[in-house]
């Protein structure tokens, strides 16, 4: 340890951090081995640019972006939605298809303290978010006569309570060798003036680092090469907090397969220009999204000679990616954005810091951040009332009384 205890001594001059020894004495051995890794284990050159992109603000080129090509479900004539299933359902029905849900995310906005997916949305039959995932595919098995392998991407904060979770519910009766969790990665949290904050246990305090990471989890996980051995070639990703999602929809597959494109996503029309969702585009000629916080008023309003919103197509977090994508997708590195939140930490005089407002930096890489590494996606519009039920917040929009009313509609009018 003591020569480890020095190159970190040496390593946290060089970028000044060495306020994160300060309690390293109090800590047990564990700890202190612990630290130490953690510290090793820092991009310190990374972090030192993520902290001075936070003094920069975020600039979009407009003269880049274009609106993304769809195809509309609905307006879809018979022969093609034929044509579309018929290609889509072929790697279903041949066990080529791996789902993989995002649920690195904790239920704090809607005051659920837990894993999101292990959220009830308060139906009679008070199934969990996570549940009602694995419904659809319980159907899926039902109709294609396949087990799908389901993947589920955690983080270090929820993974134990997410397996917990499978294992008191038995798997919700989907079999449980085709379940697999692995964990998304993490970054250290800084304060307004660059430094790595420490937890209350003296430890580097660190956060899940955005969707974005899943790539390079799937490849540090494995996943990628066990997918591959598995004879898996499409796999479709998803957030978990939609429980009007299609996990297996042959239809976006097909679209893909016909068009000879590596990677498809489900969009549907914005309520209005002000809707808190990422939209579909084109930048510089390749596929991307603008995220609601980075869309400027004008863009966000403009409409089409019919009166349609030009940047209208929201992104709803699903999309499915050949596995050839994948493996390109994974090698090129994602940016980081940065985020001002609310933490405890421990302060250099050993007192614990709260706050009520925002005080430290998060980073977070977007998965849609990888779309540009693909020459094009295949975007299908559909209803929202058909596939986009979204349980955000605690009240209001994209609450869980917005979404049990989506979701009790949809079922009573689609079973
Ligand atoms: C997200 C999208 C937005 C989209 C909208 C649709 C982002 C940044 N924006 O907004 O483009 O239009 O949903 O509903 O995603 N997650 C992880 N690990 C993380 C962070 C998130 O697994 O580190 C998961 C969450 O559990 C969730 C999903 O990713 O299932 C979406 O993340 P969230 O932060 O809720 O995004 P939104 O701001 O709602």
């Amino acid at each position: 340890m003591e020569e480890k205890l020095i190159k970190v001594k040496e390593l946290l001059k060089k970028y000044h951090q060495e306020h994160l020894l300060t309690f390293f004495d109090d800590l047990n051995s564990e700890n202190k081995e612990l630290l130490l890794n953690q510290i090793l284990n820092i991009d310190f050159e990374l972090m030192n640019q993520l902290y001075e992109n936070t003094k920069k603000p975020v600039e979009i080129d407009i003269d880049s972006i274009e609106p993304m090509p769809y195809v509309d479900k609905s307006k879809l004539s018979k022969e093609e939605l034929d044509l579309y299933y018929k290609k889509g359902v072929e790697p279903i029905k041949s066990g080529k298809l791996a789902v993989v849900t995002m649920a690195g995310g904790q239920g704090t906005r809607l005051g659920h303290n837990g894993p999101k997916g292990t959220y009830d949305l308060g139906l009679p039959s008070h199934k969990s978010i996570f549940e009602l995932l694995c419904d659809t595919l319980i159907s899926a098995r039902n109709t294609y006569g396949v087990v799908i392998p389901w993947y589920i991407m955690t983080s270090n904060e929820n993974n134990s309570d997410t397996i917990d979770f499978f294992e008191k519910h038995n798997y919700f009766n989907y079999p449980k060798e085709a379940v697999h969790f692995f964990k998304q990665g993490e970054l250290p949290m800084i304060s307004t003036d660059g430094k790595i904050l420490l937890n209350e246990n003296g430890l580097v305090k660190l956060a899940a680092n955005g969707h974005g990471g899943i790539f390079e989890s799937m490849f540090k996980n494995n996943v990628l090469d066990e997918l591959k051995s598995e004879g898996i070639e499409w796999v479709f990703i998803c957030g978990v907090d939609n429980v009007l999602v299609k996990m297996v929809d042959p239809l976006l597959m097909g679209l893909c397969i016909n068009n000879n494109i590596l990677a498809g996503g489900k969009s549907t029309v914005k309520t209005g220009p002000n809707e808190r969702v990422g939209v579909f585009c084109k930048k510089n000629g390749k596929p991307g999204i603008v995220e609601y916080t980075e869309i400027s008023e004008e863009m966000a309003n403009l409409r089409d000679e019919n009166g349609e919103l030009v940047f209208g197509d929201l992104h709803m977090v699903c999309n499915v990616f050949n596995i050839k994508a994948l493996e390109k997708i994974y090698k090129n590195k994602l940016p980081y954005h940065s985020a001002f939140k609310k933490a405890n930490y421990m302060d250099e005089n050993k007192q614990i810091v709260t706050s009520d407002v925002p005080n430290a930096y998060k980073f977070e890489a977007f998965i849609f951040d990888a779309f540009t590494a693909l020459d094009d996606m295949a975007i299908l519009r559909v209803k929202r009332e058909d596939e986009f039920a979204p349980v955000k917040n605690a009240t209001g929009v994209d609450s869980p009384e917005t979404a049990r009313k989506l979701y009790t509609d949809y079922w009573s009018n689609n079973s």
